[in-house]
């Protein structure tokens, strides 16, 4: 299969995503805009993988992500937001 992980480069995603790679056959696109949230680090023992791909896009814009979602079978969002910015930009936050 082929999985959609958005957030990958954060905390939950990126155990999610050496999970897939090291323990499943699925290849998986990591989408993520790396915010100060968002660390490659997490992924380096998997990033050589020919099965693990990386686009650095916001996805708060949906647009951005026609071509990202092409021949995916799931779909694992864990983009994450601190509270603070919740506040100063609720409209962003609902968008994603
Ligand atoms: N960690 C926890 O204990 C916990 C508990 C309950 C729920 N959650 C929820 O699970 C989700 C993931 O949590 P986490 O701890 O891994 O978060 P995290 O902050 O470590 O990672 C979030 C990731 O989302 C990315 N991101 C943020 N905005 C983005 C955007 N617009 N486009 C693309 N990428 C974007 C960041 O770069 C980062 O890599 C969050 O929604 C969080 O609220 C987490």
């Amino acid at each position: 299969m082929r999985i959609l992980v958005t957030g990958g480069a954060g905390f939950i995603g990126s155990a999610l995503i050496r999970f897939l790679i090291n323990s499943t056959e699925h290849s998986v696109l990591n989408v993520d805009k790396l915010t100060y949230a968002g660390n490659l680090d997490n992924l380096r023992d998997v990033s050589s993988s020919k099965r693990y791909f990386f686009s650095q896009v916001d996805n708060y814009f949906p647009q951005s992500m026609t071509e990202q979602l092409f021949g995916m079978t799931n779909f694992f969002k864990l983009i994450g937001n601190l509270t603070n910015q919740i506040l100063s930009y609720p409209t962003n936050t609902e968008k994603v």
